[in-house]
């Protein structure tokens, strides 16, 4: 058995470069996903029950980004949520659909009701039902909808899910928040390390970052490790704009809901059982309106870039270099002196 080295978001830092930004708002975060559909943010908000909805999906929108309305219900109640958004303003609405069952007629629903980006969302995506229903969505579509496929790991699988047709791909398994996918199946690779590796890919199809950014500092690695875009829950989680009532406590302090789709409360909510959990449920305190965190990711990148001395991803991706650090340095990376005197 061959054991590699791999290495997650909190083993490196970017090595700041020769600048001569003067603002960040000379910085362009604009990223392409596909022939007319351009992001001036590069982030997803999570097809999660308890992260987009059509609230989250316009706010994305506002902000440059784009929302996944989740698969979580009746194909009437998501086709609502995609009108909803797009009625509401929204531009561009990505809808998640599965790869079983009814999932051709879902696609063709939501295409009526207006979305245009069509995500396969599998927690492992490198699989043959994968296979046939991006091929069977692309024989009903042609190049009228953008095909999201995942969740792959390796490069292997983006290979594949590329020759397959897929036009953007979802990289990372296990690293979520709120996953224990890696505990139950001991399966995963730190979604740093799957980026670095699919982003030697001879296909030029989009790689988004999902699963384990916890920070924009995160957003800025996953991108220089060569993602296009990032997908974040955790990071929205709690805010608004996610479906769910905003709860107290007993202290008078404010929470909602954010729970893995694998998890034993969300399998009991849409599908009524559950087994074999890979996820769980918890409560995040409540953050108020989703603009101040996009804000803050929007901030964060720029600034992130420009310690670079990138004007644009691009220039970023070819001029970042990402390096090792040690465990003594990621307690010099935190802020200390909040733990050192303790
Ligand atoms: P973050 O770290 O942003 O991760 O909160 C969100 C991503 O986690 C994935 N996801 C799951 N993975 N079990 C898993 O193993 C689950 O129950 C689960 N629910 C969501 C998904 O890729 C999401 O975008």
């Amino acid at each position: 058995m061959d054991f590699r080295q791999t290495h997650c978001f909190d083993d490196v830092l970017l090595t700041p470069k020769y600048s001569d930004i003067k603002s960040r708002s000379e910085v362009n975060l604009s990223s392409n996903l596909s022939t007319g559909i351009n992001l001036d943010l590069p982030v997803m908000s999570s097809p999660m029950d308890t992260v987009t909805e059509s609230a989250m999906a316009v706010a994305m929108q506002k902000a440059g980004g784009l929302g996944i309305i989740h698969r979580y219900n009746s194909v009437g109640q998501q086709a609502e949520l995609v009108r909803g958004a797009i009625t509401s303003g929204a531009k561009y609405v990505a809808a998640a659909i599965g790869v079983t069952g009814d999932y051709e007629e879902r696609a063709c629903i939501l295409y009526d009701a207006g979305a245009r980006i069509i995500c396969l969302d599998i927690a492992h995506g490198h699989h043959a039902m994968m296979k046939s229903a991006i091929k069977n969505l692309k024989k009903v579509f042609g190049d009228d909808v953008h095909i999201m496929a995942g969740n792959v790991a390796s490069l292997e699988a983006f290979d594949d899910l590329s020759k397959w047709g897929a036009d953007s791909i979802r990289v990372g398994i296990g690293g979520g928040s709120i996953c224990s996918t890696r505990i139950v199946t001991g399966h995963g690779v730190p979604t740093l390390q799957s980026v670095l590796d699919c982003s030697r890919s001879v296909y030029d199809t989009k790689i988004i970052a999902d699963g384990g950014i916890k920070t924009t500092g995160d957003v800025v690695k996953a991108i220089a490790a060569g993602a296009d875009f990032v997908i974040v829950g955790s990071m929205l989680a709690g805010t608004n704009e996610t479906p769910g009532a905003v709860l107290t406590n007993v202290s008078g302090e404010k929470y909602k809901e954010y729970r893995g789709m694998a998890s034993k409360k969300a399998q009991h909510s849409w599908r009524g059982k559950s087994s074999t959990p890979e996820g769980v449920a918890t409560t995040v305190p409540y953050k108020g309106s989703v603009k101040h965190t996009l804000q803050d990711i929007d901030g964060g990148l720029r600034s992130g870039l420009s310690y670079s001395g990138a004007r644009t991803i691009r220039e970023f991706q070819n001029k970042s270099t990402l390096i090792l650090q040690s465990g003594a340095s990621q307690l010099e990376s935190n802020t200390h002196i909040l733990w050192r005197n303790k």
